[in-house]
């Protein structure tokens, strides 16, 4: 078949769905919760995020507090027994601070985020240890800080801790993480509780009743429970209702058949925000109560204790990414908004198409809006900001754009590709601002070059 003209090409072509560019008054649901219009100008936790950028530069995070505490609070209230905070959507030392003053319990997946929690006060005994291929070394710095959970996941990783907790003469908790085979509703990346994951033991085929009975048989390790996380971004109940279904009856059934009990169940995380307007919030009473509905049909009410472990849900609305435009091109099908991040502060649009929207800071625009993309500066079509928005046609270089809910996974997934210094953090609270993380400088880049110096190998 002869290749189609451009014209015929154009004419073939699907027109994307544009996201409307939205101020925090036409779509509260995608800003944090003190995000406000004031004379024109954009406010989060009472503080102009002009002024804030004279202070700090561009491109910055920039935390509200008060949101974070505000869900927080929601999920301590969601009929939970037990809430974790994800580490591993964002975690600092203040982060580790503000975790601790809600009473929350932490979920950390590797001996990093462990560490920058224990470092700074955390208590161990409120952390949950995860990870899919944990080091000895980190499972033994696990036993020696006294974690009070860790999830096993793998059976070397049942071998190894089991050692470690015995040479220490303690006895470990720990959950087994199982799969349900329930695919979550969410993007392919983000579904871990499918028949094909690497997470866990599948409950199928008996996989997860032989980690059970393995952790069963080693005197330094106690069941405290079992795990399932079936994936992120999860707005629909049912899945999680199914998945709770099957664990439950899996614990019933190590119950009856080996007389193994476990009185506590850990579901995850994976409650859905809202990114554009008009998306749906999992709000955290409905996620538990989805949990519970699944247990009841298998479970007599209160047999175990249900924790959750929210990352997303819990400081993904609070963030906001602040730009500055650099350039505006327009191209043949739609204008190109360039602004001075990209990729390497926000992963989530080339990774996973995750759609956003944006608004001016420092004024409102009064433009018609224009099929136009705000993408970074980094060497690769792809480095995409927010795909197809309709932006309003006065933005011009020199403004300031506003990017809403990025407080989840995307300072945590930063890096330095083609040697960019990470943005700053910086939580905004009732007309202050406070530095969580400092901004990357071209030395804080140059400290990890080692110039060829000479590796000293050990032969065997
Ligand atoms: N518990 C476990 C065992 C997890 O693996 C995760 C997320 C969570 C809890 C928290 O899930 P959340 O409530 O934050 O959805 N990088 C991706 C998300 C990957 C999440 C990995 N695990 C993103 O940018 O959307």
């Amino acid at each position: 078949m002869p290749s189609p003209s451009l014209a015929e090409a154009d004419a073939l072509r699907v027109a994307p769905a544009l996201t409307p560019a939205a101020s925090p008054e036409q779509a509260p649901e995608v800003w944090p919760l003190t995000a406000r219009t004031v004379d024109n100008r954009l406010h989060v936790g009472g503080v102009a995020m002009d002024d804030l950028v004279r202070a700090c530069g561009t491109a910055l995070y920039v935390v509200d507090e008060a949101d974070f505490r505000h869900r927080a609070a929601q999920w301590r209230q969601s009929g939970a027994d037990r809430v974790h905070y994800a580490s591993k959507a964002f975690l600092c030392a203040e982060m580790v601070r503000w975790v601790d003053s809600e009473g929350l319990h932490l979920d950390v997946c590797s001996g990093g985020e462990l560490e920058l929690a224990v470092a700074n006060g955390f208590d161990p005994a409120r952390i949950v240890f995860h990870g899919n291929n944990k080091s000895p070394d980190e499972l033994a710095a696990a036993v020696a800080h006294r974690v009070g959970v860790v999830v096993v996941d793998c059976h070397e990783e049942i071998d190894r801790l089991a050692r470690a907790a015995a040479r220490t003469g303690r006895v470990q908790d720990v959950y087994v993480r199982i799969t349900p085979g329930v695919a979550a509703e969410t993007h392919a990346y983000m579904a871990t509780g499918g028949d094909d994951v690497k997470f866990g033991f599948p409950v199928r085929e008996g996989h997860a009743e032989r980690a059970v009975l393995a952790v069963a048989s080693h005197a330094s390790l106690r069941l405290a429970g079992v795990h399932c996380h079936i994936g992120s971004q999860i707005t629909a109940t049912e899945g999680l209702a199914l998945a709770a279904e099957r664990v439950g009856l899996f614990v019933a059934d190590m119950a009856r058949r080996h007389a193994v009990t476990v009185d506590e169940i850990d579901l995850g995380g994976g409650a859905g925000i809202p990114y554009v307007p008009g998306d749906l919030r999992l709000d955290p009473a409905e996620f538990t109560a989805a949990l519970r509905t699944g247990l009841a049909r298998v479970l007599p009410p209160g047999t175990v204790r249900i924790a959750v472990e929210p990352g997303r849900s819990m400081i993904g609305s609070a963030g906001v990414t602040l730009y500055r435009v650099g350039a505006v091109k327009d191209g043949l099908r739609r204008r190109f908004v360039s602004v001075d991040g990209g990729m390497s502060d926000a992963l989530r649009p080339s990774l996973y198409e995750a759609r956003y929207t944006a608004w001016t800071a420092g004024r409102t625009p009064r433009g018609t809006p224009v099929h136009s993309v705000i993408v970074g500066r980094h060497c690769e079509s792809g480095d995409v900001v927010v795909p197809d928005i309709a932006l309003p046609s006065d933005i011009t270089p020199g403004d300031l754009l506003a990017v809403p809910a990025t407080g989840a996974y995307h300072h945590a997934m930063a890096s330095n590709y083609n040697a960019q210094p990470r943005p700053a953090v910086v939580a905004v609270s009732d007309g202050q601002a406070r530095l969580m993380v400092r901004r990357e400088s071209p030395a804080d880049l140059r400290r990890r070059d080692a110039h060829g110096e000479p590796v000293q190998l050990s032969r065997v």
